[in-house]
């Protein structure tokens, strides 16, 4: 079984370069199915990245890595059933869904996997395509798509800014005759570098503050994109150093990714500079704590940030808040931290973390991709040795997350035999 030994204490100092954003990569590669042949930069090295190259493969594509570059020959596509235990694999998966029925006229994919955050639904993704003309049913744990006639454009308000759901509707509204418009769409960077991605095929698509709109039906080429850095990476690193008293610097960093971060790492004593693409963060020798912290859709601080703020706030000079607005169990790492000597005090979507002088090394494990970051940022700045297992879930969203956190002068390394599957 691998695992992370990390002994805890050093301070991390340096500088990293950012990888691509898995959350960018991921829907991208779906869209791809609808080009000619793309050439994809910056994209990590992640297994989820391999299960979304692995469904375009059973779909009929090409997909080859040379290093952080992917090129995808989606010229031979041609309708699969893509075999369930990879749609499980992620949840966006799901994302097959709109590019299928775009490019195929037809789709029946599981429902899919991914972290265990609660129920995840996926109504508002159905819905979507549904009102674009998709005839969906759902049977015993699958969904079967068809359309009976092109899907048309038309007038979508989601009851709630869902990424996914923004993403599979504005990729299957690409082959969509008309203009379709999404209201109440998410705004996250992924959406945007999608978008960028999609009209960089020959799509027109435009963002405005309030709305998504979508021209469809226009033949798609092929394209050269680079996915934008990892914002959520960019969190982990930057909780790492915070959490160690650290100074590190991330190159490739762009400031509107993380605004809603800052001013929480700046109420927790840490000084930040943002130049024109990188940021650096200076921290205290003992963090200040953050007096209440609430996800919420972007430009809202990211959901996926707060458990490694969470660990970070573990050994803060008093008492912290969070608040879970995003998803309903998104609290399972709290129980690892414990073990470790956090104490925090979870009730119904609020945690309270209480700071303590400094965390101990424990053998825990990861519950989540998240979670699991924080477990990892929490052993750097523990006493003593921390044993880390079930990698498999960071592993699905951090490339070389050891090699970078060695070069900032961590003690951390990798035992036991590797239990991935194939890495494209
Ligand atoms: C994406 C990100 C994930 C991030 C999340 C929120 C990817 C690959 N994953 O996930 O890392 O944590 O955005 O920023 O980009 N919901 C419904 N019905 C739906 C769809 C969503 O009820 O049809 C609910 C979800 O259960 C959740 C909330 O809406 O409570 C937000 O989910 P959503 O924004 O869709 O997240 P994902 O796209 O799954």
């Amino acid at each position: 079984m691998e695992r992370l030994i990390i002994k805890g204490g050093n301070r991390l100092s340096g500088e990293i370069t950012l990888q691509g954003a898995k959350n960018s990569a991921l829907p991208i590669l779906a869209a791809a199915l609808l080009g000619k042949k793309t050439v994809l930069h910056n994209c990590p090295n992640l297994s989820d990245v391999s299960a979304a190259c692995n469904i375009l493969e059973t779909l009929g594509c090409t997909v080859m890595r040379q290093g952080t570059t992917l090129f995808i020959d989606a010229g031979n596509a041609k309708y699969n059933d893509p075999p369930e235990h990879l749609m499980r694999e992620m949840r966006s998966s799901i994302l097959f869904l709109g590019a299928m029925l775009a490019g195929f006229g037809k789709a029946r994919v599981s429902f899919p996997g991914g972290c265990e955050l609660g129920a995840r639904p996926v109504d508002m993704h159905i819905e979507g395509l549904r009102k674009l003309g998709a005839l969906i049913e759902e049977d015993h744990g699958f969904l079967s798509c068809r359309v009976e006639k092109p899907l048309c454009g038309c007038e979508i308000t989601l009851p709630f800014p869902s990424v996914g759901a923004t993403e599979n509707i504005m990729i299957a509204a690409t082959a969509a005759k008309g203009c379709t418009v999404i209201r109440n769409a998410a705004r996250e960077p992924e959406i945007a570098d999608l978008a960028e991605f999609l009209n960089g095929c020959g799509a027109y698509i435009c963002l405005n503050s309030d709305e998504i709109i979508i021209e469809g039906a226009r033949p798609l080429h092929s394209c050269e994109h680079t996915v934008i850095p990892d914002r959520i990476e960019a969190a982990t690193f930057l909780c790492a150093a915070a959490a160690t008293g650290g100074d590190i610097t991330l190159k490739s960093a762009r400031k509107n990714d993380v605004v809603s971060m800052i001013p929480v790492l700046e109420e927790m004593g840490c000084i930040i500079n943002c130049g024109e693409s990188e940021l650096s963060l200076k921290a205290p020798k003992r963090l200040l704590p953050a007096k209440i912290i609430k996800t919420m859709p972007y430009p809202g601080f990211p959901t996926d940030a707060q458990a490694v703020f969470m660990a970070a706030l573990c050994t803060a000079q008093g008492s912290s808040m969070m608040v879970e607005n995003i998803f309903e169990a998104r609290y399972k790492h709290v129980g690892e931290l414990m073990r470790m000597g956090a104490k925090i005090h979870i009730s119904d979507r609020v945690a309270v973390i209480d700071g303590i002088d400094r965390l101990h090394s424990a053998s825990v494990q990861c519950t989540d991709l998240r979670g699991g970051a924080a477990l990892v940022v929490a052993a750097l700045a523990a006493e003593g040795e921390s044993v880390i297992t079930s990698l498999r879930h960071i592993d699905r969203g951090y490339d070389l997350f050891e090699q970078k956190l060695r070069l900032l002068g961590a003690d951390i390394k990798r035992e036991g035999a590797k239990t991935d599957g194939k890495k494209i």
